[in-house]
C-alpha cells in the first residue's frame, strides 16, 4: 500500500460556533495530514472537537458554526487525457459546500460514518433506499444493480438478513442495525477516505469486532484511509497505526501508536491512557475517564495558557497557565504540545 501519498491535508484549521452565551472555539488550530490507505486515530474526551474536525473536512459544519480560518486540501487521483494517473490537488475550503463538485466528494470520495445514525437517516425512507440513492449518485449502475450491492454491502457488515431489513425504516431497526446500515452505506462507494466517528458504539463487543475487521480488511483491499474517531484507546491500539490527541479544539500530540501507547509525552494523553477500559469491558464513559481530575472546562471561557492547565498535575505555575504551549517534536513523527518538552 502506498501510504507515503498525501491524501488530506488540514491546515490550521479553525472552526467556531458564534452563540448568543458567546463564541464556542470547537475546533482552534489543527493540523493534521492523512496519507493514502493510512488509519489514524483522533482520540480525545467528550467535547474536544472530534466531530466538528470531521464535519469540516466534509463542509457539513451545522449552523451557527463556520469555518473561520484554515485551509482543508484533498489530493485527488484521477486518469489523465493520455491514460496515466495523475494527482490533483482540491481546495475543499474553497468550495461551496452544497455545491455539485463538494456533493460529488461527499461520499464518493470521503464518506462519513456519523455518530449520530438517527439523526443521519432520513425517517420516510427505507435503509435500503437511501443506500441504493447513495450509490446511484454516484455510479453508474442501474437500480437493480445498486440494490444488489447494498444488500451484498449490509451482509458484509454484518446485518441480520439483508434481503429482508433493506426493506425497513430506521425506526423499525435497532441502534446496532441502524449503525450498520450507516456503515454499509459510507462503505458502497468505495471512498479513498472513511471518516469513522465513533462507529461502533452502539454495537455489542462481539459485532464491534467484526466491524473492525471488516474496516481492516477493506482497506487494504481497496487501499482506503481511515479517520478514526474513538474515545476508546484499546480499539485505537487495533485499528490505525498513527494517532492525534486532541483537547479543547487542539491537538495536543500525535505519534504513531507504538510511541503513543509506550511512550505518551503530554500529561493529558497520560491521563487517558490510564484510564482505559480493560478489553472487553463495557463501562459508560464518566466511568472510563474517572482518573482525570476535574472536568473539561467551560467551553466559553477557556483557561488561558495551556487548556489542561488546571488538570494537570504537573502544571508549572506562571507558565502554563500564561503561555500558550509550544509543539515541540519529542521524536520520529512525535510531537507534543506541552512546555515540560521545550
Ligand atoms: N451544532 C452545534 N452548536 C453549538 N455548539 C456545537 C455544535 N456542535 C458542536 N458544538 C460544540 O463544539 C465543541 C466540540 O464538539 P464536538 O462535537 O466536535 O466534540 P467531540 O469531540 O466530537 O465530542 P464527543 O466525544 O462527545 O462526540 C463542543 O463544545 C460542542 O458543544
Ligand atoms: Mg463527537
Amino acid at each position: 500500500m502506498a501510504t507515503d501519498q498525501l491524501l488530506l491535508e488540514v491546515k490550521d484549521l479553525k472552526t467556531y460556533f458564534f452563540l448568543d452565551e458567546g463564541t464556542v472555539r470547537a475546533v482552534d488550530g489543527v493540523d493534521m495530514v492523512i496519507r493514502r490507505g493510512q488509519a489514524l486515530g483522533v482520540v480525545g474526551e467528550s467535547g474536544c472537537g472530534k466531530s466538528v474536525t470531521a464535519r469540516s473536512i466534509l463542509r457539513i459544519v451545522p449552523r451557527p458554526g463556520r469555518i473561520v480560518q484554515g485551509e482543508i486540501t484533498l489530493h485527488r487521483m484521477r486518469e489523465s487525457k493520455n491514460g496515466r494517473t495523475v494527482t490533483e490537488a482540491v481546495r475543499l475550503t474553497d468550495l461551496d459546500p452544497m455545491g455539485v463538485e463538494m456533493r460529488s466528494i461527499r461520499g464518493a470520495e470521503i464518506a462519513l460514518v456519523p455518530q449520530e445514525p438517527m439523526m443521519s437517516l432520513s425517517p420516510v425512507h427505507t435503509l435500503g433506499n437511501q443506500i441504493i440513492e447513495a450509490i446511484m449518485l454516484h455510479q453508474r449502475v442501474t437500480k437493480a444493480e445498486a440494490r444488489e450491492r447494498a444488500i451484498h454491502m449490509l451482509d458484509l457488515v454484518g446485518m441480520p438478513r439483508p434481503s429482508r431489513t433493506i426493506d425497513r425504516y430506521p425506526h423499525e431497526l435497532s441502534g446496532g442495525m441502524r449503525q450498520r446500515g450507516m456503515i454499509a452505506m459510507a462503505l458502497c462507494c468505495h471512498p479513498s477516505l472513511l471518516i469513522a466517528d465513533e462507529p461502533t458504539t452502539a454495537l455489542d463487543v462481539t459485532t464491534e469486532a467484526q466491524i473492525l475487521k471488516l474496516i481492516r480488511g477493506l482497506r487494504q483491499e481497496l487501499g482506503m484511509a481511515i479517520m478514526y474517531i474513538t474515545h476508546n484507546l484499546g480499539v485505537v491500539a487495533q485499528t490505525t497505526e498513527d494517532v492525534i490527541v486532541m483537547y479543547m479544539g487542539k491537538v495536543v500530540e500525535e505519534a504513531d501508536v507504538d510511541s503513543l501507547f509506550h511512550d505518551p509525552k503530554h500529561p493529558y494523553t497520560r491521563a487517558l491512557l490510564r484510564s482505559i477500559p480493560r478489553l472487553g469491558q463495557r463501562t459508560r464513559e464518566r466511568q472510563r475517564l474517572e482518573s482525570i481530575r476535574g472536568s473539561v472546562p467551560d467551553p466559553y471561557a477557556l483557561p488561558k495558557g495551556c487548556s489542561f492547565h488546571p488538570r494537570c498535575a504537573q502544571a508549572i505555575r506562571g507558565v502554563c497557565d500564561r503561555e500558550e504551549p509550544p509543539y515541540v517534536e519529542v521524536g520520529p513523527a512525535h510531537k507534543v504540545r506541552c512546555v515540560l518538552y521545550r
